[in-house]
């Protein structure tokens, strides 16, 4: 049985005070329900004092992406080991705003999915299609080389520390969802190259969420499909009670 996991993008958006509210506000109404996993990623600049509105919350600290390498000079980077020492626990990596706008590669993202799991964070990993490629009949094709490339030499035991979301970049932002049916398709497929790549137990344990648009009013049957385990919320996580509201379906 996989445990729900919701996490909230809040991508670049909000200020310290705004951000550092929401953060207290999340960890205030989460206090009740802990069957399933939480977490809020902060732009980076906030991270440290979300971290601390968090307090001894189980709403988890997460950050939108690192750099691969430790430290050095990477003028405007953040390192794992920076990430860990300011409480996150978790990281997505390969959103599609990261690959479409700053050039990251399945190389590159799979080069930061091994300096995450280096460090002990989770790991999101983003995939997801265009509607390009989606109205030419390349979606599982895009979302397979997406997800085998960025976990290239990854072990079956690094597999539990890595939730894969599915985010049709047509979706996101755009008020667009996806059909539960559309999203459930896609999710099967990934689960079915997970089992060809770890194996049936990996594959069964590994959560996949979604992500594009979700929010309180299509949450409940998207997170009702067998392969959606969770969701990446952008949007809707920027509001105390719409992101309670669809953790509440979760
Ligand atoms: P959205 O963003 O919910 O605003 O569509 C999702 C995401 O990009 O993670």
């Amino acid at each position: 049985m996989r445990k729900t996991f919701i996490a909230g993008n809040w991508k670049m958006n909000l200020t310290k005070q705004q951000a550092t509210e929401l953060g207290a506000s999340i960890a205030d109404a989460v206090s009740q329900t802990n069957d399933i996993d939480i977490a809020i990623c902060p732009s980076f600049g906030y991270l440290d004092s979300v971290g601390t509105a968090l307090g001894e919350s189980t709403v988890k600290l997460g950050a939108q992406t690192l750099n691969a390498n430790d430290a050095g000079a990477f003028t405007g980077e953040i390192s794992g080991p920076m990430l860990c020492d300011l409480g996150c626990s978790v990281v997505i990596l390969g959103h599609s705003e990261r690959r479409e706008l700053f050039a990251e590669t399945d190389q590159l993202v799979n080069e930061k999915v091994k300096a995450a799991l280096t460090h002990g964070l989770h790991v999101i990993l983003c995939v997801g299609e265009t509607l390009e490629q989606r109205e030419s009949g390349q979606t599982n094709d895009i979302v397979g080389g997406q997800l085998v490339g960025s976990l290239a030499n990854i072990t079956t035991q690094q597999m539990a520390s890595i939730t894969i979301a599915y985010e049709p970049i047509w979706a996101i932002g755009t008020g667009k969802v996806a059909t539960p049916q559309q999203a459930e398709q896609i999710h099967a497929h990934i689960r079915g190259l997970l089992v060809n790549h770890f194996g049936d137990s990996v594959a069964q344990a590994t959560r996949i969420q979604y992500g594009g648009s979700v929010k309180p009013d299509n949450a409940q049957e998207l997170l009702a499909q067998p392969n959606i385990d969770g969701a990446l919320v952008g949007g809707a996580s920027l509001d105390c009670e719409s992101f309670m509201q669809i953790i509440r379906h979760g």
